[in-house]
């Protein structure tokens, strides 16, 4: 048997009306917050993401997929969205049609990475960037919108961690300071720790086999380094994340790994046990160097993505139910030849009139036609067999309320239609009710 790749999954039928409602969730808080969306190619020339021989981050140098087209163009498939949608950004001049981008990305990713739940090699991310200021109240607006997204879900428990690493030059004061205090610790850092503490020792920090250990505890801390626009810029975010009341945590040692942060970076983590070291659903930061170091103008940004299938993953954990099963107004069942062909005339009327109509062409007994009705929530059932159809008419069974009618074979679309009409207009009333 054929298999599919390890760390890649096939989203069923059944599965499929939770992504979509999922991603309409998503297209209407864009709307909201009024970012527009963006297309980029699945995969890019290398150099989107390989940008510089200094990156440290894991992502970049050790989960891409990398591959020479059959013209030796050295291609990765996209990691993340944000390199793309700046590539994007500058080859289009999205700047000079407009000084502010607010945009948003749906799509796969890809990583090579050690599958698990939550995790995988193939999966889709929902980005936003915000292009062109260095406001820090747009790094406000974007982990507000991140929120909303969560508060849409109904996800609970949902935590803000924040942190600043400041701009370049509190930076590398910070790198100094962190290089003192490390190196006396080299015969217990991690193999990739020791090539951080040489290329990045910002990095140091995001280590996962490292943070325990006592004197990571007692490492320098990037908030004493700050420069004071750093600081300004870092406490303006959060005043402004309090007037919205948004709750967060400063959390000192959080700096991302990807290494084309500047000043704000966040998590957004979900409190589920069962998630373990995949408790974060959401995650991002400024990035005010990005678009000068791809060879565009000195634009600054800020963004964030999440991860959907973790979003998923939370709302089922939270019950919440995303999408209702799909559903028909009407399954036809026929018994025999004759009566199929007059279901498949009536069942067309319905169609073109925009009902959501289904038949049996497998010729099958009474009984299975029902189950399959059943199975696809068929609000109506109509059954025709042949000494109906002599008498040009049908039989119809209301499977909400179990009640049945002969009616002319010719009224099955205005009957049905009636009835629906009828329900949503009762549904109103009573909705009018509540609210009164
Ligand atoms: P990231 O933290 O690498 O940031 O990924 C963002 C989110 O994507 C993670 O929080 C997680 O939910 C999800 N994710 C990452 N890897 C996987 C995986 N292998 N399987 C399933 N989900 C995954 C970025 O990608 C940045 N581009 C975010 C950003 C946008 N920063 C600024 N703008």
């Amino acid at each position: 048997m054929i298999t599919k790749p390890k760390g890649t999954y096939d989203v069923l039928p059944d599965e499929v009306k939770a992504w979509t409602k999922l991603e309409s969730i998503i297209r209407r808080i864009c709307q909201i917050y009024n970012y527009k969306e963006i297309r980029t190619p699945i995969f890019e020339s290398s150099r989107v993401f390989h940008r510089d021989a200094s990156d440290t981050s894991d992502m970049v140098t050790k989960e891409t997929y990398d591959f020479l087209d059959r013209s030796n163009r050295q291609i990765t498939l996209r990691p993340e969205g944000t390199a793309g949608v700046v590539r994007a950004f500058i080859e289009n001049k999205l700047y000079a049609q407009s000084p502010m981008q607010k945009l948003f990305y749906l799509g796969q990713m890809f990583r090579y990475e050690r599958p698990q739940k939550g995790r995988n090699r193939q999966f889709n991310q929902f980005g936003v960037e915000a292009l062109g200021s260095a406001d820090p109240l747009i790094d406000a607006e974007v982990i507000a919108l991140g929120t909303s997204l969560i508060k849409g879900l109904g996800l609970k428990n949902v935590k803000v961690k924040i942190n600043s690493i400041g701009d370049k030059e509190s930076r590398e004061a910070y790198k100094k300071a962190c290089v003192a205090y490390f190196s006396q610790y080299k015969d217990e850092l991690c193999g990739d720790c020791l090539t951080r503490l040489e290329k990045n020792p910002l990095r140091i920090l995001d280590c996962k086999v490292d943070r325990h250990k006592e004197f990571f505890l007692k490492a320098p801390k990037i908030k004493d380094y700050l420069n004071e626009s750093s600081l300004s810029h870092f406490e303006t975010v959060l005043k402004a994340l309090d007037e919205m009341k948004i709750v967060y945590e400063i959390e000192d040692n959080l700096v991302r790994g990807l290494d084309y942060y500047s000043h704000t970076v966040f998590e957004l983590e979900v409190d589920i046990p069962e998630f373990g070291a995949q408790n974060v659903i959401g995650a991002g930061g400024r990035y005010d160097t990005l678009v000068s170091d791809m060879e565009g103008p000195d634009i600054p940004g800020v963004g964030m993505a999440f991860g959907m299938e973790r979003l998923l993953l939370a709302a089922e954990f939270a019950n919440k139910s995303l999408g209702k099963p799909d559903y028909l107004h009407v399954y036809f069942i026929a018994l025999g030849e004759a009566a199929k062909k007059a279901c498949l005339t009536q069942m067309n009327i319905c169609r073109l009139g925009g009902l959501y109509c289904d038949m049996d062409y497998l010729s099958r007994g009474l009984k299975a036609q029902f189950k399959t009705a059943d199975q696809n929530h068929a609000m109506f059932t109509c059954i025709l067999g042949d000494n109906e159809l002599e008498e040009f008419k049908i039989n119809i069974k209301n499977n909400e309320t179990e009640e049945q009618e002969t009616i002319s074979i010719y009224d099955v679309y205005p009957y049905v239609l009636n009835k629906i009409n009828a329900k949503s207009a009762c549904a109103g009333c009573k909705e009018k009710e509540v609210k009164e």
